[in-house]
């Protein structure tokens, strides 16, 4: 992707310490964003930030756990303060618990995972959405296969990533007039902590792997051209669109 595609862009991306975040970081601050890497994982959110910043890539740490209101409020008000606008926010932070069937899952892992997947996205939605209601601007929620088709063992994950779709369909009618375009990544299987973490064994992984029209898990660099193009003003008539990139995967 050519660079300076975001210049004078300032941009949110939320869980960018590792994985797939991380990956949208270098993305969108190579083509000349200026980049708040916020995370819950404060050594390694600042670590990953000390590091774009030694390849003169413009990234900022900032801590922020996105299922606590207070720490969410405040963020985007600093974000406020230090830039009076905000013109991109990727809210790609979530957890994956493989918690059983839905008889097997106990309530503090439905409630752990709604309070950050889907109350979290609301939440940063809630909150840095009004910060580009003068200049317009762009939110990319992270929604996944799981959101549109069931999967074993994993009923809250699912439920939230199906929650994330109509989120971002109601709050893409909600400011379309605006100039606030919300669209969503749909990822199949993309080798993360997160993904290896969820399988729990190499075999398994790979036994998914074999599943996948393609015969391999996606890399996070394979998701992140897709983000800049969405954030970009190359795509500005795409909004409350879902992005599917999962190597064949929900064709089948
Ligand atoms: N990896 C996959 O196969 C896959 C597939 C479909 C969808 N997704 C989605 O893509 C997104 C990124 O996934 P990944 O695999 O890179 O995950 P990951 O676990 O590798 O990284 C997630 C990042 O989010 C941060 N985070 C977690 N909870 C947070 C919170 N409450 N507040 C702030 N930060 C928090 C973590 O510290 C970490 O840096 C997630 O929303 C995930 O559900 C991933």
């Amino acid at each position: 992707m050519a660079n300076k595609l975001l210049e004078n862009k300032i941009a949110v991306v939320t869980g960018g310490a590792t994985g797939i975040g991380k990956e949208i970081v270098r993305e969108l601050a190579e083509n000349d964003a200026t980049v708040i890497l916020a995370d819950r994982n404060v050594p390694l959110g600042e670590k990953e930030a000390q590091e774009f910043q030694a390849k003169k890539l413009d990234v900022t740490f900032m801590q922020l756990d996105i299922s606590k209101i207070d720490e969410v409020k405040d963020f985007f008000d600093s974000i406020n303060k230090k830039y009076s606008r905000l013109d991109i926010l990727v809210n790609n932070a979530g957890i994956k618990i493989n918690a059983g069937k839905v008889t097997e899952t106990s309530e503090f892992e439905w409630n752990l995972t709604l309070g950050t997947n889907l109350t979290g996205t609301f939440l940063c939605c809630k909150y840095g959405i009004p910060l580009m209601e003068k200049d317009g601007g762009s939110v990319i929620n992270f929604s996944s296969g799981s959101g549109i088709k069931g999967s074993y063992n994993s009923v809250a994950y699912g439920v939230t990533k199906a929650g994330i779709i109509h989120l971002t369909k109601t709050a893409s009618l909600e400011f379309a007039t605006q100039n606030i375009r919300i669209n969503c990544i749909v990822p199949g299987l993309i080798d993360t902590q997160q993904s290896r973490g969820s399988t729990g064994s190499k075999e398994l992984f790979e036994k998914w792997e074999k599943g996948i029209p393609m015969k391999r898990a996606g890399r996070p660099e394979e998701i992140a051209p897709m983000v800049a193009f969405l954030c970009s003003d190359q795509a500005s008539y795409i909004t409350g669109s879902l992005f599917e990139i999962n190597g064949g995967s929900l064709a089948q």
